[in-house]
């Protein structure tokens, strides 16, 4: 099968329009994802070249035809973001005398012990960082947090995605990546989908085998995913917490005890009173509570648009007051109607124009506004 790089050299010289420059040598040319079915990709553009999306839509169909194995292309096209426009002027500066050196680093307060270096931790960093959080398992956190990145993105912040379920990793799975990162000097980069940096133990996991390392190497391999990993800027990294309130809810409270946390429950009475258990652990740790989500709320009735709460009502509501703070979403039962035939395929992120698409995008607003960023 070809590579990602093989994609993006056969785009060597498609250019941006308006710009007049390559778009693979911009970078722009994003989430390369190769199936049997087809290489899909996104191409970002200048806001003024968007009109020539067909035109550019053959030209780089032309290219990837000369590429054997590259199936049916699917592409997206989108207005480059503020941030992209920022470091377009930034590279269009010369270079400040004496070469762009990276500004000396104080250590980071806290028990974050060995991190000091790592700009994401830095006390300057701007990154707004989320835990996902519940009390039990199984009520949606990783699909609650695969969405609201993929939100945060569409609505053009920089976002990382940590999978901080060590053993019980989901997010590749979810959002259908099945690319490896690459080490790129002593560092390595997160995959992209979706405009979302992800980084998971199940890049570095062969052959689905289960992890059977204990306590300190938890920590260690959460450390990791800092030190090691090229995050660049972010404005959001979400966190995908493990279900419950053990040694990692701990360990992301000594690196980061900055973050803030959603709380995810279903509607029952039950997990609502476990998932305050998860809330209490936050409020001891100071972590900002940003609102409960409550997830399986309803099913509605595809004919006569009936709401039917299967898991009971009203665990959502009641949580968030327990908690002091606010219920920001109810989302109904349903998976997204995804196709493994579609060479973008996830299982678990519903697309923007659908409605649950539509439900997200109102969930990452109300997180944008309450972050303030
Ligand atoms: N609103 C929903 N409607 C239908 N299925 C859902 C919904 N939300 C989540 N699911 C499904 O329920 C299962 C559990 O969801 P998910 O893995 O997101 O939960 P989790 O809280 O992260 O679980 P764990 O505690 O194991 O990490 C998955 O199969 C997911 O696809
Ligand atoms: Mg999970």
């Amino acid at each position: 099968m070809i590579a990602r790089e093989d994609v993006i050299e056969a785009l060597r010289a498609v250019q941006e329009p308006t710009l007049k420059r390559s778009l693979a040598e911009m970078g722009w040319i994003r989430d390369v994802v190769v199936r049997e079915a087809g290489v899909s990709l996104t191409v970002v553009l200048h806001p003024d070249s968007l009109p020539q999306s067909n035109e550019l839509e053959r030209a780089i169909g032309e290219k990837l035809a000369k590429l054997q194995g590259a199936g049916t292309p699917h592409l997206r096209f989108r207005a480059m973001t503020e941030h992209e426009r920022e470091a377009l002027t930034k590279q269009a500066q010369p270079p400040a005398a004496g070469g762009a050196k990276a500004p000396r680093q104080a250590p980071v307060k806290g028990h974050g012990a060995g991190l000091e270096q790592t700009p994401l931790l830095h006390p300057d960093s701007k990154t707004e960082f989320i835990a996902i959080a519940s009390g039990k398992g199984g009520v949606g956190k990783s699909t609650v947090t695969v969405n609201l990145a993929a939100a945060l993105a569409r609505a053009g912040k920089r976002v990382g995605l940590m999978d901080c379920d060590i053993y019980g990793f989901s997010v590749p799975d979810m959002m259908g990546i099945e690319e490896r990162p690459e080490q790129v000097g002593n560092k390595i980069k997160p995959i992209e989908r979706f405009g979302v940096k992800v980084i998971s133990m199940g890049f570095f996991v062969e052959d689905n085998s289960p992890i059977v390392w204990r306590g300190p190497m938890l920590g260690k391999m959460l450390r990791n995913f800092f030190a090691e990993i090229d995050w660049g800027e972010l404005d959001y990294l979400l966190l995908d917490l493990p279900p419950g309130t053990g040694d990692v809810a701990l360990d992301v409270h000594q690196i980061i005890p900055q973050s803030k946390e959603i709380i995810v429950t279903t509607p029952h009475a039950t997990a609502a009173f476990v998932a305050a258990r998860a809330g209490s652990m936050a409020i001891k740790t100071n972590h900002e509570i940003i609102g409960v989500v409550e997830n399986m709320a309803y099913y509605e009735c595809g004919s006569c648009g009936k709401r039917d709460y299967v898991f009971g009502r009203g665990g959502g509501g009641k949580l968030a007051e327990t908690l002091h703070t606010d219920l920001l979403a109810q989302f109904p039962l349903g998976t997204p109607d995804n196709h493994p035939s579609e060479p973008d395929f996830s299982p678990s992120v519903y697309k923007a124009d659908t409605a649950m698409g539509r439900e997200y995008g109102a969930l990452a607003d109300q997180v944008i506004a309450r972050c303030g960023r």
